[in-house]
């Protein structure tokens, strides 16, 4: 884990490492992978000795493939241009390898540059495989890997493999086993985006560096918890890939229940990879088992219909493309989750994400108690609102604490303040982006912010009773939100019940 990336050059740089990347044509290595690498570069995080191979069945030559991926850091990119000539430095350790990846023989080409390159540099690197493909290529890919000379090195080739990971607890567990038949635990990087980004990280820096909210942070203080992660794009392009996903898959059985993590977790004894990891896991083994039968009282679903957002007429998702026009996949699902130990025993966690959003806004509170008795007089309170703990993961990133104060005059008027400490104001810095973060630590071996075999299959047991259930029973009223809103009226009245209500964005004025 790295907080700092500012470019000062203090810093050790990872061992020399051979990056593969399948799917080196497509548009996650476009938008995501070569930008991080790029920027790594930029602030003198790469290594001294690297190389960089595209994979992909599409022809390129070299040129006309690094051509192609500056494209993408024009676009896509936090730092947009060539950089004084520094593109070019770069870029000459970008190849080109056209490839099927379904042809066995071709994996020798593989092993044929990784020789050529170490004679190069003088030394063996780590070899890194970087799985940027569609799910259902991943066995195959990996079965063709495994038995290459260069994966028996358990120490330097590791493999990273995107989520999602399998599409239900089955194959999951289908793929955690084919792993394990040719690769060490920890050699498998899980990527789940999230646990790269800046403001997830710093949950366990509020939580475990200051002795001020720990003390607090439990079921005999807060009230509630709610994790929100809204956006404003639709599935678009996507078509194909949510039909098979939804948003329970896509977004709550890895990220949502990851952040729940952070927030629920016990205080680490240290920062070692399983130790922090541990920690985690055992949140989703106390995570209480939803019956088949309890569903509905515990989850909502939705999937926006067609309408307008910012002024603009926007499909609804059964007009998506490669999307079946009587499509009941769901843009949006809530949870209610209860986590049953000593700290959080019935503290709800409520969870909720879509898409086609009012805002595109990821944040979590923690709504505290009210206070215990109240002195003051009816009159003073009429705006009177507990404390709460707000952390803006994204696009703001700040943390908020919102408490009671006096309003100026002779009367005595309370009302909500928030204090705010902002990413923006507080550094100069420009924080990195997660795959920044989470390449780098693949590069230094370095396995904390990546999901382990049981976390990622705890997590799939969590959400296999709703899955089940919602495919069995198929909504009746879908689409059942307006693009721009906050989602379905379920959702409500899954919080409502409870007497609580969902939180948007934090605002200044403190509601
Ligand atoms: C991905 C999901 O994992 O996360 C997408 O597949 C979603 O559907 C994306 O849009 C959200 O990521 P971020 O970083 O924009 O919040």
């Amino acid at each position: 884990m790295h907080s700092n990336i500012s470019g000062t050059q203090n810093h050790k740089r990872p061992p020399s490492s051979l990056i593969f990347i399948f799917g080196g044509s497509g548009d996650l290595n476009l938008r995501k992978l070569t930008p991080a690498l790029y920027n790594l570069f930029l602030d003198e995080w790469m290594p001294e000795k690297f190389g960089i191979v595209g994979i992909g069945r599409s022809e390129y030559t070299h040129d006309k493939y690094r051509k192609h991926l500056l494209d993408g850091i024009k676009k896509f990119s936090r730092r947009k241009g060539e950089e004084n000539g520094n593109w070019k430095n770069f870029a000459e350790h970008i190849s080109y390898l056209q490839m099927d990846a379904e042809d066995e023989g071709a994996y020798q080409q593989i092993s044929a540059i990784v020789k050529e390159r170490e004679a190069a540099f003088g030394e063996h690197p780590n070899v890194i495989f970087y799985l940027a493909v569609a799910p259902q290529l991943v066995p195959d890919i990996a079965a063709k890997l495994g038995p290459l000379n260069i994966c028996a090195d358990t120490k330097c080739t590791r493999i990273v493999i995107e989520k999602p990971f399998g599409h239900d607890l089955q194959s999951a567990r289908e793929l955690n086993h084919l792993l394990s038949t040719m690769f060490d635990e920890d050699q498998i990087f899980r990527i789940d985006h999230y646990l790269g980004k800046e403001t997830v990280q710093n949950i366990l820096a509020l939580r475990f560096a200051n002795a001020l909210f720990e003390p607090i942070w439990n079921r005999n203080y807060i009230e509630n918890v709610q994790i929100t992660a809204a956006e404003t794009v639709g599935a678009e392009t996507r078509g194909a890939y949510y039909e098979k996903s939804g948003a329970l898959r896509d977004m709550v059985q890895n990220h949502m229940l990851q952040l729940m993590c952070m927030i629920a977790m016990e205080a680490p004894v240290s920062f070692d990879a399983n130790e922090i990891r541990n920690k985690k896991v055992d949140v989703l083994n106390a995570i209480r088992k939803i019956d088949h039968a309890s569903v509905q009282d515990f989850a909502a679903r939705g999937q926006y219909a067609e309408g307008w957002m910012k002024g603009e007429k926007i499909a609804g998702y059964r007009q998506e493309k490669n999307v079946n026009p009587e499509s009941n996949v769901e843009t949006f699902a809530a949870v209610k989750f209860y986590i049953d130990n000593w700290r959080w025993q019935d503290v709800p966690f409520y969870v909720r994400t879509g898409k086609r959003m009012h805002n595109k806004s990821t944040i979590i509170t923690l709504q505290f108690r009210p206070a215990p008795s109240f002195a003051f007089p009816r009159e003073a309170a009429d705006t009177w609102r507990p404390n709460r703990l707000t952390i803006s993961i994204q696009p703001e990133m700040d943390i908020r604490i919102r408490f009671q104060a006096k309003r100026p005059g002779q009367d005595m008027t309370l009302s909500p303040v928030d204090m705010i400490f902002n990413y923006d104001e507080a550094y100069d810095e420009h924080e990195p982006e997660a795959y920044e973060t989470l390449l780098l630590d693949v590069m230094e071996g370095n396995a904390t912010l990546f999901m382990r075999v049981d976390q990622v299959e705890a997590a799939w047991k969590i959400i296999m009773p709703i899955l089940e259930t919602w495919q069995n029973r198929q909504p009746v009223d879908f689409p059942n939100y307006a693009p721009d809103s906050w989602g379905p009226e379920d959702a409500e009245a899954l919080i409502a019940r409870d007497g609580f209500n969902w939180v948007t964005l934090p605002s200044l004025s403190g509601e």
